[in-house]
């Protein structure tokens, strides 16, 4: 009988998502096996809910955004008998083993799975976050970036003709390296990551100091920011089935235009991209990266090595384990700093 591959992909969506599942497929059937799709992440190996996938389904893959197996934020850890019913799943669907396609809450229930009950699960790095630890990229991220650095170019357009400040708030819940990334590539005056605290006094003299020389200056900040104005936001907060604070709400570009517009007394204006860079068609970077470590996540099954995660390490694909992958988020360390300080 052909051997089946289950393939979920969970949390956020982002571009990429599709071409690394016709990687999988792809490379799966090479080495004669089936797949079959998990419905919406998580919550189709706990639900039995499968989506039919093949060679020809797959085929126009590589440049579609979205998942076309859906996804979900389900953390089957945190529901009653949970766990139970996936390990149940598995066996009655006939998998011999399991692609995870996802961030550090998906890939953290791959990891648990395969250390409390040796599941033969293999992880797919993603994230527009980019916080993935082991792997030098996440698919998602160079798309999300280019997305972003498109609005701050057309901000920037805007802004220079009304002589305004813009600020542009881009997402990344627990790491910078969207804003930072944006930032860089759109030549901004400042950026506010959450790994550092934002010291406002420096930034308004910088934007202060920009403003005086070219009358407009450009802002990216992080969704999750901090500044030492602002203070702690008072509203209760939401979490997801992982524990994150869902930041829908938090309104840190606003909240930024209006301190810089209250201390300078220049006219600034704030724009959103929030769920525009997980859409739309992958970047050539990201159509490459998450076809290979699809590839690379069918040939760790066929070679029976369980456990591990497909990760770029410097042009290479290896696998390396996943407890090491999902145990420390990736966030902009002291070394950008650096490069910050010249910069902005
Ligand atoms: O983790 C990816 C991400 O896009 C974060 O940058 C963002 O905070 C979060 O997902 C938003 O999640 P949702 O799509 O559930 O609102």
């Amino acid at each position: 009988m052909t051997k089946k591959i289950g393939i979920l992909t969970g949390g956020g969506d982002c571009p990429g998502l599709n071409p690394a599942i016709k990687g999988v497929v792809y490379a799966a059937e090479k080495f004669g096996y089936k797949c079959i799709g998990l419905a919406e992440g998580w919550k189709g190996l706990l639900e039995g809910k499968t989506i039919n996938l093949d060679k020809k389904i797959t085929e126009y893959f590589i440049e579609k955004g979205g998942t076309y197996i859906g996804t979900s934020r389900t953390n089957p850890y945190k529901i009653e008998g949970g766990v139970k019913k996936c390990l149940k799943n598995f066996k009655k669907l006939n998998l011999s083993a399991l692609v995870a396609i996802g961030g550090e809450d998906t890939l953290g229930v791959a990891t648990k799975l395969y250390k409390d009950y040796k599941l033969p699960v293999v992880g797919v790095p993603k994230t527009m976050d980019n916080d993935l630890s082991i792997t030098d990229y996440t698919f998602g991220f160079d798309t999300a970036v280019t997305v972003a650095a498109d609005a701050a170019f057309r901000l920037k357009d805007t802004g220079k003709s009304h002589r305004r400040i813009m600020v542009l708030e881009v997402m990344g819940r627990h790491a910078g390296w969207v804003a930072l990334f944006t930032a860089i590539t759109s030549g901004a005056d400042f950026v506010c990551i959450p790994e550092k605290k934002i010291d406002t006094q420096k930034m308004i003299k910088k934007l202060k100091e920009s403003y005086r020389r070219k009358k407009f200056a450009l802002v990216i900040t992080s969704e999750a920011a901090e500044l030492d104005g602002l203070g702690k936001d008072s509203e209760k907060k939401e979490l997801d089935q992982f524990g994150h604070v869902i930041l829908k709400d938090r309104g840190m570009g606003a909240k930024i235009a209006s301190l810089i517009e209250q201390k300078t007394g220049i006219e600034t204006r704030f724009a959103v991209i929030g769920h525009i860079q997980r859409g739309g068609s992958p970047t050539i970077f990201d159509r490459i990266l998450s076809v290979r470590v699809g590839m690379q996540a069918a040939k760790l099954i066929h070679k029976k090595d369980f456990g591990k995660m497909a990760a770029l390490v410097g042009n290479k694909i290896k696998g390396v384990h996943l407890h090491k992958a999902t145990g420390k988020l990736k966030t902009v360390d002291k070394k950008w700093y650096e490069m910050m300080k010249i910069l902005f």
